[in-house]
């Protein structure tokens, strides 16, 4: 039989290990484990860390299953904890340090002043998120590095599992560095698109496609995408955007989309969709976070997706599951 008090336990453990894990990503324990197993004495001297402590940390992170124990006082990185390396192709490093931020961090402790006023704390004290990072360079980078990172997985179940045959251009409304677009263009050679983002974020985006040998084929665009976006495109891609915000400005922003996509044209949202049960889902958590940073941001279900699309004139068409509990749903003008 389940112990009732378990689930009180095991939330409250959930916020003590993110802590430890964070304490793991901020002394690069998974950067000196990278070329293997170390004895705890050496892993510490490396950290510059409290070996006895660090000891402790690392029997946690153990029963986590991020690092394990390969003989006495000697620890490896497991698959999982080698995400934290920085250099790992899709790092998880810098997606622990924003979530846990000393500035973002009290997001989460103002939660039952938002949930009483239904403002959000933070953007009472702080303002929106995207402007106030505007204003720490730091946090911008490590949020958008955390964004691109985070994404790859979806970025590629996009470029895998969506036809694009049709799509010869392609607008990612609000789209980060870009990384969704580059893994679709990778995928479907003929493609063009342009990166529709806020002026602050297109020097990292344009760094970026030259990087990955793609300049030439995304325009990169600064804009508002509450007063426009390019016109006449095939598709038209928003990924996690939709979900920074209330039911009134998401219909703005799809809105633009829908006075900018064409009568053949689509709207591809890349998105959290939740189950309408009492399932545990990633999203439901996420929401959690949404509520407390952006205030009137939030996940949806399929049903609600359906409303607020039908609500901007866009009939839900289609969803496909992508990797990292996410779907891809698709939308067409009505
Ligand atoms: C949650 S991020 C998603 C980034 C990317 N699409 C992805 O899937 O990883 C939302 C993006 O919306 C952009 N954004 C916020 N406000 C915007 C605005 N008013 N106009 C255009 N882009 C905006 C932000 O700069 C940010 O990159």
């Amino acid at each position: 039989m389940t112990d009732p008090a378990s689930p009180i336990w095991d939330v409250l453990r959930s916020s003590w290990r993110a802590s430890a894990m964070r304490t793991m990503a901020e002394l690069r324990v998974a950067d000196h484990l990278a070329d293997g197993p170390l004895a705890l004495a050496e892993l510490a001297a490396r950290c510059e860390a409290h070996a006895p402590s660090l000891g402790r940390l690392m029997r946690t992170m153990a029963s986590v299953g991020l690092v394990e124990t390969v003989g006495e006082d000697r620890y490896g990185l497991t698959e999982s904890g080698a995400l934290l390396r920085s250099d790992a192709p899709f790092s998880l490093r810098s997606g622990v340090l924003f979530n846990t931020d000393p500035t973002v961090a009290p997001a989460l402790e103002g939660l039952t002043s938002t949930v009483r006023s239904g403002r959000s704390w933070w953007v009472e004290n702080k303002g929106v998120l995207y402007d106030y990072m505007s204003g720490d360079p730091e946090l911008l980078a490590l949020f958008n590095d955390y964004m691109t990172n985070r994404a790859v997985p979806m970025a590629a179940g996009v470029a895998e599992r969506y036809d694009f045959s049709e799509v010869r251009t392609l607008v990612d409304v609000g789209g980060g560095r870009g990384h969704i677009t580059a893994a679709i263009l990778r995928a479907n050679p003929r493609m063009r698109a342009t990166l529709f983002e806020l002026e602050q974020v297109l020097p990292a985006a344009r760094t970026a496609f030259e990087s990955w040998g793609l300049a030439d084929r995304c325009e990169l665009v600064s804009g508002d995408f509450f007063s426009a976006v390019p016109a006449g495109a095939d598709a038209y891609l928003l990924g996690s955007v939709v979900h920074n915000w209330d039911d009134a400005d998401a219909l703005r922003i799809l809105g633009t989309v829908r006075a900018a996509v064409p009568g053949h044209g689509r709207v591809l949202l890349v998105e959290m969709v939740l189950p309408d049960d009492d399932e545990p889902h990633f999203g439901k958590d996420l929401d959690i976070r949404m509520m407390s940073i952006f205030g009137q941001g939030r996940e949806r279900s399929r049903s609600e997706y359906t409303m607020l699309l039908e609500k901007a004139g866009l009939a839900m068409t289609g969803v496909t599951a992508l990797p990292f509990n996410a779907s891809l749903i698709e939308a067409r003008p009505v």
